[in-house]
C-alpha cells in the first residue's frame, strides 16, 4: 500500500468507527505531520545545504510566495533535478514545508541586502553597548582603501587596490610612492594588503602582497605575491620578493591576501583559490587556497607543517582555505585569526592552526551563489570546523582585535568588517570562542579593512569612495 492508499484505507476506518460510536476522537499514527524542520534535514538538505537560511538566501526562479512554494514542492522540476514530493509528503507537510521557507526568508531579508547602500555622509555618532564613538577622515579619494599602517611618526602608508601606495601625512595629503610592483588591477585584484617588520623602526623593513601578472601565449595570468623593500625619498627599493603563489591562474578573482606577522617574527601570508575549489584547497602541491608562512626573508621555517614533505609547497602552515580576507593575530594570545569568505552563506571565523585543513570544498555550510549545493555536508574527520560562521554571508574582510586603553568597553573584543552590509561586526570572544555578536558603525559602507593603529586607535577603510576613518570614542 503506498501513502495515499493507507490515508484512503484508514478514512473509511475512522469514518464506519465514527458512524457507529458518534464519539468524537482524533486520528494519529503515521498520520501526525512531520516536523518541517526534520523533513528538511532528511528530504531537502543533502541538496539544498544543511541550513534552510542559506538555501534561501537565493535568487528565486520558479518564485517564493507561499503558493509558488507549494507548487514547487509539490511538482518538482525533474528535468532539473527537484524531485516530486506531492505524494511523498503530506498536503500539511508540504504546508509546513512553505511556512518554514517564508520564515526563513524573513530572518535573511531582515538584512535588507537590496537596501543595504552606503548611508553615511559626513559626522556620525554611533552608539553601542558602553561605547559612542564619531568618525574621523583621514584621508578619502581612494579607490578601494585595502591595507593600512600607521607609521611611528603617526602618518600612514595606505595600499590602495587600483595599484598605488599612499604615505598620508595628518592633514589628509597623500603622496604616491613610486616604483611599487605593476599589479593585475582587474577583477579583485591589485594592490592589497600591507605590513611592517616588527622591527621596522631598525630596518624600515615593509612587506606589500600584490595581484602579481604573467603573460603567458598572450594570456595574462595572476597570481597571489608579495614583495618586500623600504621606501626611500618617496620610492619603494631594496626589493625583494619573498613570496610567489604557484601556479598562476587565468581567473581574476580569489587573491586573500592578507600578511601578518605572530610574535616569534614569522609572516603569515593568506592566498585565495583563485576561484578554482576543485583544483586547489585540497592540493597541497599548489599555493592557492592556503595560509602559508615565511621567515622575514622569504625562506622557510624548519618546524613548517609540510617543509619535509618533497610533494608539498613547503610554505603551506594550513589548507581547505577559500578566499581568506581577514587575517590578525591576538595581541595577548599570540594566536592567529582568520575570516574567509564562504560561497553563498557559510563565511567562516577560524583560528589557525598548523598542519590543519579547513576542509573546503569537502566541507562548507555555504551553498552556490545560483542555489545549488555545493556539497551536502558540512562536518567530516579529519577536517576543521570553523569556530563560527555566518549566514547569510555578511562577507568578511579586515579582522583585528580590540587593544589599548582607548575602547574600554571593547577591549579584547574582534572586529570584522562587512563589505556587503556595511557595517562592522563586533565578536566578543571567550576561551576562543564567540560569545557575543553586535552590529557596530551601522551604514558606514563597504567596509574594506579595520585595523588598529600604533596610537591606539581603531581606523576602517571603505569603499565608494575609498576612505579611511578614525574611529574616536567620545
Ligand atoms: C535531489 C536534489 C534535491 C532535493 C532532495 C530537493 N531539491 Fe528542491 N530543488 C533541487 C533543484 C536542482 C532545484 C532547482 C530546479 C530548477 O532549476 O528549476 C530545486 C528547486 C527547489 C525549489 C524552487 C526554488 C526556486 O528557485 O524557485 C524549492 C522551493 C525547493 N526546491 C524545495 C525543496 C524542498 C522543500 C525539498 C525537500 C522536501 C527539496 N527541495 C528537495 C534539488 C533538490
Amino acid at each position: 500500500m503506498n501513502k495515499i492508499q493507507k490515508v484512503a484505507a484508514l478514512f473509511i476506518v475512522v469514518t464506519v468507527c465514527f458512524a457507529f460510536s458518534q464519539v468524537k476522537f482524533s486520528v494519529n499514527a503515521r498520520l501526525a505531520d512531520q516536523d518541517p524542520k526534520k523533513i528538511y534535514t532528511e528530504k531537502c538538505a543533502s541538496c539544498h545545504g544543511e541550513r534552510v537560511d542559506a538555501f534561501v538566501d537565493r535568487v528565486w526562479k520558479h518564485g517564493n510566495s507561499k503558493d509558488d512554494l507549494i507548487k514547487s514542492i509539490t511538482y518538482g522540476y525533474e528535468d532539473f533535478g527537484m524531485p516530486i514530493w506531492g505524494g511523498i509528503l503530506t498536503k500539511k507537510e508540504i504546508e509546513g514545508m512553505a511556512n518554514l521557507i517564508t520564515e526563513s526568508l524573513k530572518t535573511v531579508q531582515q538584512y535588507d541586502f537590496a537596501k543595504a547602500k552606503p548611508a553615511f555622509n559626513g559626522p556620525a555618532i554611533f552608539k553601542s553597548n558602553g561605547m559612542t564613538v564619531t568618525l574621523d577622515t583621514v584621508v578619502t579619494g581612494l579607490n578601494s582603501p585595502w591595507g593600512f599602517e600607521q607609521l611611528p611618526d603617526g602618518t600612514y602608508l595606505i595600499t590602495d587596490r587600483s595599484g598605488v601606495l599612499y604615505h598620508v601625512d595628518k592633514n589628509k595629503n597623500k603622496t604616491a610612492i613610486t616604483g611599487t610592483p605593476a599589479v593585475l588591477a582587474e577583477g579583485q585584484g591589485g594592490l592589497l594588503d600591507i605590513t611592517l617588520h616588527p622591527k621596522f623602526d631598525q630596518n624600515g623593513w615593509i612587506y606589500i602582497s600584490y595581484s602579481k601578472i604573467k603573460e603567458e601565449g598572450g594570456k595574462k595570468l595572476g597570481t597571489t605575491a608579495v614583495v618586500r623593500g623600504r621606501i626611500k625619498d618617496g620610492q619603494f627599493v631594496d626589493q625583494l620578493e619573498v613570496f610567489e603563489g604557484l601556479p598562476y591562474a587565468s581567473t581574476r578573482h580569489h587573491y586573500g591576501s592578507r600578511l601578518v606577522f605572530d610574535k616569534k617574527g614569522y609572516l603569515f601570508i593568506s592566498m585565495g583559490e583563485r576561484g578554482q575549489e576543485k583544483v586547489f584547497p585540497q592540493d597541497i602541491s599548489t599555493s592557492p587556497g592556503k595560509i602559508h608562512r615565511i621567515n622575514d626573508d622569504g625562506t622557510i621555517p624548519a618546524d613548517n607543517p609540510f617543509a619535509k614533505d618533497a610533494t608539498a609547497k613547503a610554505t603551506i602552515y594550513t589548507y581547505g582555505n577559500r578566499n581568506p580576507q581577514g587575517l590578525t593575530m591576538d595581541p595577548v594570545s599570540g594566536l592567529i585569526w582568520e575570516t574567509e569568505h564562504g560561497p553563498r552563506g557559510g563565511d567562516e571565523l577560524n583560528l589557525i592552526k598548523p598542519g590543519v585543513n579547513y576542509g573546503w570544498p569537502v566541507i562548507s555550510y555555504g551553498i552556490n551563489y545560483d542555489g545549488k549545493p555545493i556539497t551536502p555536508i558540512s562536518k567530516k574527520e579529519g577536517m576543521e570546523q570553523p569556530v563560527n560562521y555566518w549566514i547569510p554571508s555578511i562577507a568578511p574582510s579586515g579582522l583585528t582585535f580590540v587593544s589599548g586603553s582607548k575602547y574600554s568597553a571593547w577591549k579584547g573584543n574582534l572586529l570584522v568588517g562587512s563589505l556587503r552590509f556595511n557595517y562592522v561586526n563586533r565578536v566578543i570572544m571567550q576561551n576562543n570562542k564567540v560569545v557575543g555578536q553586535e552590529k557596530i558603525l551601522m551604514n558606514i559602507g563597504r567596509t574594506r579593512n579595520v585595523e588598529m593603529g600604533r596610537d591606539g586607535y581603531i581606523y576602517v577603510g571603505i569603499e565608494n569612495p575609498g576612505t579611511v576613518f578614525r574611529v574616536r570614542p567620545m
